[in-house]
C-alpha cells in the first residue's frame, strides 16, 4: 500500500485496520474483511483502483456511492464508517455483515415454502421503501446485493454504486446502467436507458420473487441479446403450482410499463396485495418478526494477516488525476466518537 495521500482528509486510514482476507471481487472493486484495531470491530472494505475508475468513467459512481454511504444509515443497510485513500486506491469502509448473500439461500436445495420467502420479500420491500424516502432509487437490486445477517437473520441491502438520487440528479441526464454480471434483474426501462423510477426497484423484487419459486429469473439466457429481447417483450411464464396471490403479485411487479407496475403509485399498493395478507408491516419495519432462518456465519476460522498491499499493479496518477479524488475521504460521526472514547480508555 502506498503512502496515504497527505494532502487529503487524513482521518481514518489503513493503519486503523488489520486486513483479514479478500471476501469478494466486484466488477470494479475488491472487498476485504478487516478489523478496526482499536474497537476490534469487523469491517468490510471496498477498494477501487483510481486509475481503473478514471479509465472506466466511474468517477461519478464512486462519489455517488460514497455520498449515499454517508446519507443512508439505518437498520436495513450496511452502515458506513468512512473512507480513505492512498495514491493508488480508494477505500470505503462498512460494517461487516457476517452472513451470506441471499443468492446462497436461494440456491440451497431445500424446498422452502411461501411463508419463508414472503419474509425476505417483505423485508426487502420495507428496506426499499425506506431508501426511496430519501429520493434514492437503488437501481441494482439482485440477490448478490442483499445480505442475510448471521447475527440476527435480517436482510441488509448493499452496493449503491448504480443508485440514482432523483433530487440531486437532473431528470434529463440518464446514465446507462452499469451492468455487472447479469442484467436479468433490471427493469425494462433501465435497459432502454429511460428514466428510472422507484418502481424500477420493485421490478427487480418481482424477478427475485419469481426466482425463489422457479429457480431462475423469468427471462434468462446465456445469450445476452436473447435475454434483453425477452425482458423487453416476453410475458413471464408462471408455474401453475404457485399460489394465485403469489403469481398475481409476480405478474404485477414484472409489468413492463413502469407507470402500470404495482407500486408505481406508492408502496401501499404492494402492501395491500393479497400475497401479504396478515403481514404486520410495522413489525417488519422494526425487525421484530422472527426470521425463518439464521444462516451460518462466514469465515469461522479467521486467519489474521497484516495489511498486505491488495493491489498487484501500481498505476501512477498525475497530480490532476489525484485531485479528482480530493474529497473522497470522510469519517462518520459514530466512528469519530468510538475512536475518541477508545483512545481515552487506553490513556
Ligand atoms: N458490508 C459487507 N459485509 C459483508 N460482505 C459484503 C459487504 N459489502 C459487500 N460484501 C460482499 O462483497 C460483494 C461485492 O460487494 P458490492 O458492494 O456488491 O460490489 P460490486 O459493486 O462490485 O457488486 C457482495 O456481493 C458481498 O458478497
Ligand atoms: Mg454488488
Amino acid at each position: 500500500m502506498g503512502n496515504i495521500c497527505c494532502d487529503f482528509n487524513k482521518r481514518i486510514d489503513a493503519k486503523n485496520f488489520q486486513l483479514i482476507t479478500e471476501i469478494a471481487r466486484g466488477h470494479s472493486s475488491k472487498l476485504f474483511l478487516a478489523i478496526e484495531k482499536l474497537t476490534k470491530q469487523q469491517v468490510a472494505i471496498k477498494q477501487y483502483n483510481k486509475k481503473e475508475i478514471i479509465t472506466k468513467d466511474l468517477v461519478q459512481n464512486v462519489f455517488k456511492e460514497r455520498n449515499l454511504a454517508i446519507q443512508l444509515s439505518g437498520p436495513f443497510v450496511s452502515n458506513a464508517f468512512g473512507s480513505f485513500q492512498d495514491e493508488d486506491n480508494l477505500y470505503l469502509v462498512f460494517e461487516f455483515i457476517h452472513g451470506p448473500e441471499l443468492t446462497h439461500i436461494m440456491h440451497q436445495t431445500d424446498n422452502f415454502g411461501e411463508d419463508f420467502w414472503r419474509f425476505y420479500i417483505a423485508e426487502i420491500l420495507v428496506a426499499l421503501d425506506w431508501i426511496h424516502t430519501f429520493g434514492i432509487i437503488h437501481g441494482d437490486i439482485k440477490p448478490e446485493n442483499i445480505l442475510i445477517s448471521a447475527q440476527d437473520g435480517h436482510i441488509r441491502i448493499i452496493d449503491f454504486d448504480s443508485a440514482t438520487d432523483i433530487i440531486k440528479e437532473t431528470s434529463t441526464r440518464i446514465n446507462p446502467p452499469i451492468v455487472c454480471g447479469t442484467f436479468a434483474y433490471m427493469a425494462p426501462e433501465l435497459l432502454k436507458i429511460q428514466n428510472p423510477t422507484f418502481a424500477s426497484d420493485f421490478y427487480s423484487v418481482g424477478v427475485i420473487l419469481y426466482e425463489m419459486f422457479h429457480g431462475l429469473p423469468p427471462f434468462y439466457s446465456p445469450d445476452q441479446t436473447k435475454m434483453l429481447d425477452q425482458i423487453l417483450n416476453d410475458k413471464p411464464i408462471i408455474d401453475e403450482l404457485i399460489s394465485k396471490p403469489c403469481g398475481d403479485l409476480i405478474a404485477k411487479l414484472l409489468e413492463k410499463n413502469p407507470n402500470e407496475r404495482i407500486g408505481y403509485n406508492g408502496f401501499q399498493e404492494i402492501q395491500k396485495h393479497e400475497f401479504f395478507k396478515g403481514i404486520d408491516w410495522e413489525q417488519i419495519a422494526k425487525k421484530s418478526l422472527t426470521p425463518p432462518l439464521i444462516p451460518k456465519p462466514l469465515f469461522q476460522n479467521i486467519e489474521k494477516n497484516n495489511w498486505i498491499p491488495p493491489l498487484e499493479v501500481s498505476s501512477i496518477l498525475t497530480q490532476e488525476e489525484q485531485k479528482i479524488f480530493k474529497n473522497y475521504s470522510f469519517q462518520s460521526n459514530v466512528v469519530k466518537e468510538l475512536l475518541n472514547s477508545k483512545s481515552n480508555d487506553e490513556k
